[in-house]
Order: structure tokens, then C-alpha cells, then sequence
């Protein structure tokens, strides 16, 4: 072969290997940092959950998108779709800019009876409730460049047409208007919509959710404060034989650990007005990484929560290449009674279980200053499940390693009666300064043992605290998995029980 032969012919070996490499969706989920088991766009930049709806089998999830680059831009509602909440499959994108702005967040409602107008033929309409971001008036220092606008889908969910008659909610002059959340309300049998106004957030009602007629405000002197109130989420839930309504509120600064955060507030709502009493704020999850999260809609009773995992210190600085952050796991919200407070609590979803591999589990465990776990799980895997119980709870903490020494740490320390996570040393650190703090959370739980729950994923842990009474996120960008276990502790100490399942990637 000559040369000249022999170069082309490798070119196009090399070109078809490329090709086929860009169109292998599984050789696209396989890059260093990549999660394993956590929604990701294929490519490209995503930040919060939008749309969350079930509809005849399927759950949506739209999502705050910019399909040309790994950097935050002109907003478009990407879309994925699952039948169990785990395997994901990215769709076309379902919402792009037009000339009433970007498409920033929103939800989505099964309009069954067909109040709208948008069914036809027996077809029952999802409408999309989003906020339009008019990045001209802003430009120009407008205050009102955001305003509210419908889109519906006659499909199912996968093409989506612009109502003509948008914005259905025009801005009355205040700057942060944004991130409707609409539901049925079925005693007064209306839409409501959650809308965060600034430092507060607005409830409106419409008859079609083509026009609204305020109803109230909410929050203006209650709960955390230190920055502007986004993606809210107003939703019903039992405790025995009591209804309680959920307010989700996302705050962006004066998170729990600086940064992006999301508090909640657990009261009463007639249609009209929100109430509640108390003043100790709680958060949905005390790490840095879970923000904009909302449940979905039409799940009945069960209540999915999903949220955003970054925060806005550093989300456009992460060091990943493809794609630039991901979602939280599904997680399953329940009301719970701790002392004598109501507290939601989150876990993952049950239908986690269906990526598990064989467990191994310990009994009885003795435990001292530092003990390696290491050499009793079989195979090592690079995501897993981990539960530990013990009949007591003293000084402890356990670090997740690897080859080249980089860690992260989760620990419990009694005298403060809180939980911590350091990320230090956890691989690349550096892009941005606050990344390393080290992360606290309260002990919300009141029993007398250890009860924990954490997966570890690629690139981030998330930690169930006392069966999820207190939770913390936190991403982590190491050169390869942590796949060794040490547990230290200040003297000895006893877990009654250890189980480790190693977890199927979902791609
Ligand atoms: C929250 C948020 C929303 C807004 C969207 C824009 O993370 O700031 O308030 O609608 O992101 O992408």
C-alpha cells in the first residue's frame, strides 16, 4: 500500500471510529465524572427540573437547558422521559426561546377536563406553565421582562405548540416574577398557581389558566431571606388523618451552607391564603447540591421530589466537559413527626432498588479509631448503596477513598449533635474557592442509634439521614471512583448492621 493509500485509508478508520463513538449513546455516558445513576443531558448545559408530570405510564421531566454550551444561556425546556423514574431517554427539545424571551422554569398539569380549550378530539391537553424571560427589556433595564405563558402538547407530552394569546400573566412591575407552579384545586375546583414574586411568593387562581385573578402572598416575614425566592411548590399531603399543604421555596444566596438552597414550610391553604406557624426554617436538604426541587404532578397521593444537583456559586464552573450537572436522585416525600415538630422527610425511591446487585452485609461490627472495610465487600464498586444501623451514636466518620488519596468525608459530631461532609481533598477543588468548606447539617432525628442511608454515585453523595429527616447533597470531582471504605471512630463502638449493595448504572 503506498503511503498516500495507506494515510487514507486510516483517516477513514479513524473518522468512521469518531462517528460511531458520537453516535454510541452508551460510549456517551462513560466519561470521567460522568453520573451513573442520576439523569445528566447527554450533552451541554442543564439546570432545574421543569414540567414534572406523570401521564399514562410515563414521567416527564423538563428541564432548564442550553443546547449550545456547557455554560448557562438562553433558556429552552430540554425533555427526558422514564417509565420507572431511573432509565432516562433524553427527547427532542420541547420548548426553544421566540420573541417573548427564554423559557426559564416552570410545570406542567393534565388538563382532563379540558378547561383550556386546547383538546380536541377526545385528545386531553398537557399544558406547560413557564415564565418568559425577555432578555431585552432587561437589557435595557426594564422591570418587567418576565411574565407567564402556556404551551400545550396533544401528544402526550412529546411535540408542545405556544399559545397564541401569551403572556396569560402580564408583569405588574417586579423585577423577580417567575417559576409558576401550577395545581388542581379540587375543593374550590380551580388552578392554582405558586408564583415567586421577589422575597415572597404569590398565589393566583383561573377558572382555564388563561386568566388569573390574584389571590394573596405569602412569606414576606417568614423564612430565610438572604436571597431572592425562586421555583416554589404547593402541594397537599397526609399525616395519619390530617391533611398538612407543603410550601417548597428555593432561595439563591442564604442556602444552609451558602449558596443555592431550598426551605419548605408545612401549613394549612383554603383556596386563598397559606398558613403556618413556627419559625425554625427547614430545609429539604442541608448540602449544597439540591436546589429548584419540585414533586411531581398527578402522582396521586405519593409525592416524587427531584431537584437540581449544583449550586449557583459554581454550577457553570464544574470541571466536567460534555455535559455540565445533573439532577438528584427521585425521592419519595413523607411527613413525619420528630419531637414536636413536623418535618418532611425524602429517601430515594423504591424503584432504586431494580439497579441493585448483590449486597453484602455485615453484622455486629466492632469498630475503632480506623478501621478498613475494604477487603470485606467483595468487589468494590464505583456506585453503591450504603446503610449502616448501630444501637448507639458517638463521634464518627467514614471516608470514601481512592488509588490516588483523594477522599471525601462524612461524619457525625456529637458535642454540636450535627452531621458533616468535607470535600477537601476530594479530587479537583480548585475552580472555585468555596467549593472545599466543609458542609453542616443539623441532626434533626431524635432516636437513640445510627440510622443512615447514602449512595454514592461518580461524582456525588447523597446522604438519608435518621430515614431522611435530615439530607445533604454534595458533588465531588475525584480522577477516578472512591471505591475504598475506612470507618474511624473516637473509642470503640458497635454497628449492629452494614449493608453495602453495589448499583447497576442506569445508562
Ligand atoms: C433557578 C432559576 C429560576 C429561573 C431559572 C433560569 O435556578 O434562577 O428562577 O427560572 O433558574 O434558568
Amino acid at each position: 500500500m503506498t503511503l498516500a493509500r495507506w494515510t487514507m485509508t486510516a483517516g477513514l478508520i479513524l473518522t468512521t471510529m469518531l462517528r460511531s463513538l458520537a453516535q454510541d449513546p452508551v460510549a456517551a455516558y462513560k466519561e470521567l465524572f460522568r453520573p451513573q445513576l442520576h439523569f445528566s443531558p447527554r450533552e451541554k448545559w442543564i439546570n432545574d427540573p421543569n414540567g414534572l408530570v406523570y401521564y399514562q405510564g410515563v414521567y416527564h421531566l423538563f428541564f432548564q437547558y442550553y443546547p449550545g454550551d456547557i455554560i448557562w444561556g438562553p433558556m429552552h425546556w430540554g425533555h427526558a422521559v422514564s417509565k420507572d423514574l431511573i432509565h432516562w431517554r433524553q427527547q427532542p427539545i420541547a420548548l426553544y426561546p421566540d420573541s417573548l424571551g427564554y423559557i426559564f422554569s416552570g410545570s406542567a398539569v393534565v388538563d382532563s377536563a379540558n378547561t383550556t380549550g386546547f383538546g380536541s378530539n377526545g385528545r386531553v391537553p398537557l399544558v406547560a406553565i413557564f415564565t418568559h424571560h425577555d432578555p431585552v427589556g432587561e437589557k435595557k433595564g426594564n422591570i418587567d421582562y418576565q411574565y407567564q405563558s402556556l404551551a400545550y402538547s396533544l401528544d402526550k407530552g412529546q411535540t408542545w405548540m405556544k399559545y397564541k394569546g401569551n403572556p396569560v400573566l402580564k408583569n405588574p412591575g417586579i423585577v423577580d416574577f417567575r417559576d409558576p407552579n401550577v395545581m388542581w384545586y379540587k375543593p374550590g375546583k380551580k388552578w392554582v398557581m405558586t408564583l415567586a414574586t421577589k422575597d415572597r411568593v404569590t398565589f393566583y387562581s383561573s377558572p382555564d389558566l388563561k386568566s388569573w385573578t390574584k389571590e394573596s402572598e405569602f412569606g414576606e416575614s417568614q423564612g430565610a431571606h438572604n436571597g431572592v425566592w425562586e421555583c416554589p411548590n404547593l402541594f397537599p399531603m397526609q399525616l395519619g388523618d390530617t391533611t398538612y399543604w407543603v410550601l417548597l421555596v428555593s432561595t439563591n444566596p442564604g442556602g444552609p451552607n451558602g449558596g443555592s438552597g431550598t426551605q419548605y414550610f408545612i401549613g394549612q391553604f383554603d383556596g386563598k391564603n397559606f398558613y403556618t406557624g413556627g419559625s425554625t426554617i427547614k430545609w429539604i436538604d442541608y448540602g449544597p447540591d439540591d436546589y429548584a426541587g419540585v414533586t411531581w404532578n398527578n402522582t396521586g397521593r405519593r409525592k416524587i421530589f427531584l431537584g437540581w444537583m449544583s449550586n449557583w456559586i459554581y454550577a457553570n464552573q464544574v470541571p466536567t466537559a460534555a455535559w455540565r450537572n445533573a439532577m438528584t436522585l427521585p425521592r419519595e416525600l413523607k411527613l413525619v413527626h420528630a419531637g414536636e415538630e413536623t418535618y418532611l422527610s425524602s429517601l430515594p425511591v423504591k424503584e432504586m432498588n431494580v439497579q441493585v446487585k448483590k449486597s453484602v452485609m455485615i453484622h455486629n461490627m466492632p469498630v475503632d479509631t480506623l478501621t478498613d472495610l475494604s477487603g470485606k465487600l467483595h468487589t468494590p464498586a464505583s456506585q453503591y448503596k450504603l446503610e449502616l444501623r448501630a444501637d448507639t451514636l458517638k463521634d464518627f466518620f467514614i471516608v470514601f477513598s481512592n488509588t490516588q488519596g483523594q477522599q471525601m468525608v462524612l461524619g457525625y459530631e456529637k458535642a454540636s449533635n450535627r452531621w458533616y461532609i468535607d470535600r477537601a481533598l476530594s479530587g479537583r477543588t480548585d475552580f472555585n474557592k468555596e467549593f472545599p468548606k466543609r458542609i453542616f447539617a443539623p441532626r434533626i432525628g431524635v432516636t437513640a442509634g445510627l440510622d443512615l442511608t447514602l449512595v454514592m454515585d461518580a461524582s456525588s453523595l447523597e446522604v438519608f439521614a435518621d430515614k431522611g429527616l435530615t439530607v445533604m447533597t454534595a458533588v465531588f470531582f475525584p480522577d477516578s471512583p472512591l471505591t475504598r471504605l475506612r470507618i474511624g471512630t473516637n473509642g470503640p463502638w458497635e454497628i449492629r448492621q452494614l449493608s453495602y449493595t453495589p448499583l447497576r448504572s442506569i445508562w
